[in-house]
């Protein structure tokens, strides 16, 4: 079991996006995968068709089997829950108390459930970041190529260093542009200084902007509130067959080096990935 971390500096770069659909299509690759919501916005179960209407989550149930929902999307998650103001604090409180609470929840499932767990946080220095790192095996640090993202790295990959100081099994982070425009000169700047500044960091393909995106977590909203019938943000197909889009193509190339970099016998190399445009 490896558990991946979404992280990021800055909010709103597609955290829960990409974490959703990286478990989706690991799924479709027949890997089990817990996707654990660790953002008080409660916003994770929308793409998994869960009744809006639901409290329960891992602030009142813990992590733990009992807690655990399935999806129609062959993944199964823990959603944060739905809590007041105050139960909030305390909960964070709490976390602040226990900075290994997530860590000991993850472990004490059984490790062989699962092939990979995935966290998703909310942006900046939080009680959340602090556990998600104290779990991870691994952290994906979402970062837009534009110049208010690029500040904040330095400050989130020493947060990274901070809260995995000494751990044998943490296995690095590494940063993943997202949202890459097409047509866009300071994008293009920025996204050349990212590769130039943090080469070895860089995930080595960038997933476009794509507005069906945007058009498909609307839908799903619309969707989970009408008829619980939600569904993650892209529909993804196989690779190689399907993958006529662009974010779609970037996704499929990010998920073969992300199984890559996580598997211990890794089947590609660096130099079977298709050069970045
Ligand atoms: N590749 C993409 N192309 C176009 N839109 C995208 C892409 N990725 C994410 N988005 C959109 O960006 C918005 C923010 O995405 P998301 O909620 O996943 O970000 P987040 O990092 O989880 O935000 P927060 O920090 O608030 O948790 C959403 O409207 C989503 O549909
Ligand atoms: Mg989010």
């Amino acid at each position: 079991m490896q558990v991946i971390a979404f992280i990021s500096g800055k909010g709103g770069v597609g955290k829960t996006t990409l974490a959703v659909n990286v478990a989706v299509a690991l799924a479709q690759r027949k890997k089990r995968i817990l996707l654990i919501d660790l953002d008080p916005q409660n916003a994770q179960r929308l793409h998994l068709g869960m009744n809006p209407e639901e409290i329960a989550g891992l602030t009142r149930e813990g992590i733990s089997h009992t807690s655990i929902f399935d999806s129609p999307f062959g993944i199964q998650f823990i959603p944060f829950g739905r809590i007041s103001e105050a139960e909030q604090e305390d909960f964070e409180a709490e976390l602040k108390k226990h900075p290994t609470w997530v860590s000991d929840g993850i472990n004490a499932l059984n490790a062989d459930s699962f092939d990979f767990v995935v966290l998703d946080t909310p942006p900046g220095p939080t009680a959340y970041l602090q556990q998600a790192l104290a779990a991870a095996n691994r952290a994906l640090v979402v970062v837009l190529a534009d110049a208010a993202s690029y500040a904040t790295i330095p400050k989130i990959t020493s947060l990274v260093e901070q809260y995995t100081a000494g751990r044998t099994d943490f296995f690095g982070v590494n940063l993943l542009i997202n949202q890459m425009p097409i047509h866009n000169k300071l994008g293009h700047q920025v996204r050349s200084s990212l590769y130039a500044n943090y080469a070895e960091l860089m995930v080595p393909i960038a997933v476009h902007k794509d507005p069906r995106c945007r058009r498909h977590l609307a839908l799903s909203d619309l969707c989970s509130i009408m008829n619980r019938a939600a569904r993650p943000v892209w529909t993804f197909k196989a690779w190689p067959i399907g993958c006529s889009t662009a974010s779609n193509n970037d996704f499929a190339v990010f998920e073969i080096w992300f199984l890559a970099q996580t598997s211990s016998s890794s089947l590609f190399s660096r130099s079977f990935l298709p050069a970045i445009t």
